[in-house]
């Protein structure tokens, strides 16, 4: 054996001295040394609620996932559970809408009829609702509109705040509002301990970028916007030092868990958000983020398992918590059968 001489100890710290491969040359010793995994319980399926019995619309554009009537999400929810998902959010679809979004906040709106069935069924799943008001208007912006057709910011925190407590009523463990209002955040906390749901946690999506990757959800849930677009209320997308700020001043407003979106295009905003805030950070793998990795592999351009895996790990890796991703159900079996 060769003894090091004192030239090859002058290279400590350099090749030959340090040979990288060395670490990568076993499955056992990656394992070993893997940094970020994600975990099943780490991953939150978002669910599309419509009203009805038997009925499974899947989506066009997003593969894999259909608007089920509450009997049939409660199954899939059950089977999600059973993978070992941490959670569902949970959107509704109606055709039920008018200028004031009377059925977000309805008793019997389809939402709270979804989650009725879920606290029935499936106990223990953690739901959480997403709280906005585009998929119950007419015109299918997230807020009210005033006169001049604007979205006025605070008459639509009053049924922002009802639709949170319509969701707790029902048996929501989080309700998380995707409307970009200021303020909601402090009304819908006011509300909720006003209603006596002091334990119902806030997600905000405090850091939601006005995206393009948002197109297949639109066509999920019918919540495009009849004029104009969401640029007045969600944030421009070169703005990163603006995230911290909404990210503050959720949490100074009571948020328990704060949110960037899109996720996989802002992982530089992710990475900031984590330094800005000991809080729970969740980061939300888009529609069109999901659709474009499946719309690849059709064509047999990539592998979309390795190309998902891949993707929700940078994630991970950026500093998110909870990653909601359409995929959580084969990523949490993908991940078992890794482990
Ligand atoms: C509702 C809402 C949207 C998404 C989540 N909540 C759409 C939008 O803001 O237009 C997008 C989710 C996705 O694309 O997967 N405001």
């Amino acid at each position: 054996m060769e003894v090091p001489t004192a030239q090859a100890g002058a290279q400590t710290g350099v090749f030959p001295a340090v040979r990288h491969r060395r670490l990568r040359r076993s499955e056992g010793i990656r394992r070993l040394v893997r940094e970020a995994v994600p975990r099943p319980s780490q991953l939150v399926l978002p669910m599309f609620a419509v009203e009805g019995v038997g009925v499974r619309q899947p989506v066009d554009a997003l593969p894999g996932v259909a608007r089920l009537s509450p009997d049939l999400l409660v199954e899939e929810a059950r089977t999600a559970y059973e993978a070992g998902i941490g959670g569902v959010l949970l959107f509704g679809v109606t055709d039920q809408k008018d200028a004031v979004a009377s059925s977000a906040h309805a008793e019997d709106g389809v939402v709270q009829q979804a989650v009725r069935a879920l606290r029935v069924a499936v106990p223990d799943l953690v739901v959480i609702t997403d709280v906005c008001l585009c998929a119950y208007t007419d015109h299918g912006h997230c807020g009210l509109l005033d006169d001049d057709g604007d979205v006025a910011n605070d008459p639509s925190l009053e049924v922002l705040a009802r639709t949170a407590v319509s969701h707790a009523d029902a048996g929501a463990d989080v309700v998380a509002p995707s409307d970009m209002m200021d303020g909601r955040v402090a009304a819908i906390r006011q509300a909720l301990d006003d209603a006596g749901h002091e334990g119902v946690a806030i997600m905000s999506y405090s850091a939601k970028y006005a995206s393009a990757f948002y197109g297949p959800f639109r066509e999920a849930a019918g919540s495009a916007p009849g004029h104009g677009d969401r640029r007045g209320y969600q944030m421009d997308p070169p703005n990163a030092r603006e995230a911290v700020r909404e990210v503050r001043e959720d949490v100074a407003e009571g948020a328990d868990m704060v949110m960037v979106k899109p996720a996989a295009t802002y992982l530089d905003v992710i990475r900031d958000v984590r330094a800005a805030t000991d809080l729970p950070l969740a980061a939300y793998h888009v529609s069109g983020e999901y659709a474009m990795i499946h719309a690849a592999a059709e064509r047999g351009w990539l592998d979309a398992r390795r190309a998902m895996m891949e993707t929700l790990t940078a994630i991970v890796r950026a500093g998110a918590d909870i990653v909601i991703t359409y995929a959580a159900v084969d990523a949490a079996r993908w991940i078992e059968e890794e482990r």
